[in-house]
């Protein structure tokens, strides 16, 4: 039995959807277990490109493939995305399973995250505009409506009667949108139409992850977001509603600790970030414009630009120890091809002075980052599929970073195609 968690160690977007889609050859299934369809993973096979927002990658290789109790839905867009799937001859009733505890993106959640990010203006944090915070605020006020919750149309009629005029106060009285209030026939009606699509799908999917685990399966927990938009330990209140960390497996899945055999962190040879917060290395020139633009770095989800900077050791080891990462895969190697030098950031000077290796936990936007500059390699190291074809400054690239980080890399991607990556022994799932 191998148990293999899949996090992103920076800010989301580096690269998970190729791993997982990668390792999943070598796997038995695939869970999510946090966030929702604010993700996009990238997937890029038999020369098509595939976006994922809601299921996991593994369903691309016709894998069990399920969607934990942490994960929040929005059942017109999981329908949608099923829909895509089929039309791409992918069979995903044979294949997904869905928590009856998982949450559900109601209208209303769409609604009030778009209200709520208007609002605040300069101070918004950048959502995807998904319904996610808000579905995860209800999930704990204990307001929440869980997909098996859909199976009681008495009982569901009287709690979202009480939710919905709840609701609807608010976007009376405190967003002044009358005109968007919401019917509770038309939403009952809504749901109980997604129901009857989603229900043969539906399954007590902690049960169904600890007996594949029982009968020594391989299982990848796929991860969306990136550390440092955890709830907890990311960049607050810059983050995403859930625990992004390898931690919101246990909760999120159902499974104890002591499964967990391997976790392992993907991180991008720069550093990304979508939204608003703090991002110390972030380039605000033609250099991280060089960067957006080699690399690709739109949303998958929005389409938003991505914010672009040198690689951040400081943050990168933070997340090391904040997930427990086993190993690194590390991706987007060949976007830093065309650079003479690249640099580094391997500590922060604080607003006081004080120069730490130690990643802050406040203030984040008053450190200056101390670099360090490496050669570039000025060839084309895209497709590389051996590791002693890489040339030799990106090698030493490599090497700094496991230093500096205190993780060693397992895998070394070097394209978007499943071809173009080096598995190193230590990779997880590999070696049975
Ligand atoms: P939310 O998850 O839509 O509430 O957005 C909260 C923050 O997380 C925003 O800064 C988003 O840009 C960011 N975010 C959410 N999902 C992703 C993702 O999959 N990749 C990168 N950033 C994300």
């Amino acid at each position: 039995m191998n148990c293999v968690i899949i996090v992103g160690s920076q800010w989301g977007d580096e690269g998970k959807g190729k791993i997982v889609d990668l390792l999943t050859e070598y796997a038995d299934g695939v869970i999510r277990y946090q966030g929702g369809n604010n993700a996009g993973h990238t997937v890029m096979f038999e020369d098509k490109t595939f976006v994922l927002h809601l299921i996991p990658s593994g369903i691309l290789r016709e894998k069990l493939s399920i969607l934990g109790n942490g994960v929040v839905i929005d059942p017109a867009a999981l329908l949608e995305e099923i829909k895509q799937l089929q039309e791409m001859n992918i069979s995903v009733r044979d294949n997904l399973r869905i928590s009856n505890n998982a949450h559900l993106v109601m209208p209303y959640h769409l609604l009030f995250d778009q209200l709520r990010e208007s609002r605040k203006g300069t101070q918004k944090i950048g959502t995807t505009g998904r319904g996610i915070g808000p579905t995860y605020e209800d999930k704990v006020a204990r307001s929440g409506i869980r997909l098996g919750d859909l199976r009681n149309s008495v009982h569901l009629k009287d709690r979202l009667s009480k939710i919905i005029e709840e609701k609807n106060s608010q976007l009376r009285h405190y967003f002044g949108a009358e005109q968007r209030c919401l019917n509770l026939g038309h939403v009952l009606e809504e749901l109980q139409n997604h129901f009857q699509e989603l229900e043969p799908y539906l399954c007590d999917s902690a049960q169904l992850v600890n007996d594949q685990l029982d009968a020594g399966k391989n299982l990848i927990f796929e991860g969306a977001q990136g550390t440092f938009l955890d709830v907890d330990h990311g960049t607050y209140p810059y983050v995403t509603s859930s625990n992004t960390l390898a931690g919101g497996v246990c909760t999120g899945a159902g499974i104890g600790p002591t499964k967990v055999s391997h976790v392992l962190g993907i991180t991008k040879a720069y550093t990304t970030r979508v939204g608003s917060g703090p991002f110390p290395t972030e380039l605000d020139d033609e250099t991280g414009e060089f960067l957006r633009s080699e690399g690709g770095e739109f949303g998958a989800t929005t389409g938003r630009p991505r914010r672009c900077g040198w690689f951040d050791a400081v943050l990168v080891r933070q997340a090391v120890r904040l997930n427990g990462i086993s190993s690194l895969a590390l991706t987007k190697l060949d976007v830093l091809d065309k650079f003479e030098e690249i640099r580094i950031a391997v500590a922060y000077q604080l607003a006081d002075g004080t120069i730490t290796k130690n990643f802050p936990t406040q203030q984040l936007d008053q450190v200056t980052p101390i670099y360090e500059t490496m050669p570039g390699w000025i060839c084309s190291s895209q497709g590389i599929q051996q590791v002693d074809e890489l040339p030799k400054e990106l090698i030493a690239y490599i090497k700094r970073l496991e230093d500096l980080v205190s993780a060693p890399v397992s895998i070394i991607s070097t394209g978007p195609r499943r071809e173009e990556t080096i598995l190193l022994p230590s990779a997880p799932l590999i070696n049975p």
